[in-house]
């Protein structure tokens, strides 16, 4: 890797409510918190994962950045929702090099976009099973227009961008290196946000399945907006339980509920669909993420009626967060939150 430089990278997690920047030290023996953040972004400066709203994006990260005093520039992104592809596929095996050469043409078949309007990566999983002479890869294609967005942004920021991620795969980055992988055991990721849920499923610690479902946060706000008729934000502050008179507490704790249910429910026909065309009979937990996971008892509803142990993931676990003047109980706080982030701040550049 010529390029390639050991050193901190910024992981920045652009999600359509609010921007995500983490910075982990890498120490002897694991990782540290060195600083985090998050800055709020209005709801219509990214629509359908489309940055609409460039300069109010780049001002908030620069915002963020200078009030978090950070120094390093190297930054890891990631990229989701309907621009980006993801597909485990089978082909004749073959290697790295080869696939590097004839990947553009194997992609064809799959994407549903004009080649040259996007960037294609792969990652080559191993021998499919129960073939000689197929192997299983993931193939990854990601609009060229919306990742050039994200590097203008972030480059107009002051940042220097190394790598675009998925944020499915950064949710299993952040998996892995904070829970052990235990033979056999099928586990699913959800990442709630506000207006995308992407699921990602791992077996034996290797993703076997990945979808982004378009429902989130964002979908329970507009309810709340159209049962007591008010904007955005108040519907917001309300969800999050702040300023509630008894008749809107109610109506809330009623749309949170059906809000949960419908979530179990999409979450519950992906599930099923993994089942069904992996053999896989069944999977053993799911572990949710993203801001949505710190609804009051979601993981008992979604628990019940998914029928699947469900727990919130910690993605500090095994992460040093002793640094002196770092805010421990707002750190605690967005946990969930930062998933992604620190599944990006964990890259580093030259990485595949
Ligand atoms: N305590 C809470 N109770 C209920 N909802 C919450 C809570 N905290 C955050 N949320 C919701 O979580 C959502 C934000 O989650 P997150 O930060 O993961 O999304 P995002 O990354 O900005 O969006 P996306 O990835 O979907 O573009 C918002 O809809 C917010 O209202
Ligand atoms: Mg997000």
């Amino acid at each position: 890797m010529l390029f390639s430089r050991k050193g901190n990278v910024v992981g920045l997690d652009i999600g359509s409510s609010s921007i995500k920047l983490l910075e982990l030290a890498e120490m002897k023996g694991g990782y540290q918190v060195r600083n985090f953040g998050v800055a709020p972004l209005p709801p219509e400066a990214i629509v359908d994962g489309a940055l609409m709203d460039s300069v109010t994006i780049v001002d908030s990260i620069r915002g963020l950045a200078n009030a978090l005093r950070i120094k390093t520039k190297d930054v890891v992104t990631s990229v989701s929702g309907h621009s980006v592809i993801v597909k485990k596929i089978n082909i004749p095996t073959m290697t790295e090099d080869e696939l590097e050469e004839s990947i553009q043409w194997e992609a064809e078949r799959y994407i549903p976009f004009d080649i040259n309007d996007v960037n294609i990566d792969f990652q080559i999983l191993g021998p499919t099973e129960g073939s000689e002479e197929l192997m299983d890869m993931i193939l990854v294609a990601a609009k060229k227009d919306i990742i050039n967005d994200y590097l203008s942004v972030i480059i107009e920021a002051g940042f220097n961008p190394v790598i675009v991620d998925i944020d499915a795969f950064a949710l299993e980055n952040m998996f892995e290196a904070n829970y052990p992988v235990a033979r056999d055991e099928v586990v699913a990721l959800a990442n709630i946000g506000a207006s995308v849920t992407n699921i990602n499923i791992l077996r034996r610690g290797i993703s076997s399945f990945t979808r982004d479902i378009f429902t989130g946060g964002n979908a329970i706000t507009e309810e709340i907006q159209r049962q007591l008729n008010v904007d955005f934000d108040e519907a917001e502050n309300l969800k999050l339980g702040n300023r509630m008179d008894e008749t809107s507490q109610k109506v809330v704790q009623e749309v949170l509920k059906s809000a949960l249910n419908s979530l179990a429910t999409e979450i519950t026909k992906s599930l099923d669909f993994f089942r069904s065309t992996s053999s896989q009979e069944k999977v053993d937990k799911l572990v949710l993420s993203g801001g949505c996971a710190k609804i009051n008892a979601i993981e008992n509803v979604i628990g019940q009626q998914a029928n699947i142990p469900v727990e919130i993931a910690n993605p500090f676990k095994e992460i040093d967060c002793s640094k002196r003047d770092l805010d421990v109980d707002y750190l605690t706080e967005m946990e969930p939150i930062m998933a992604v982030s620190v599944g990006l701040a964990l890259r580093r550049a030259g990485d595949k």
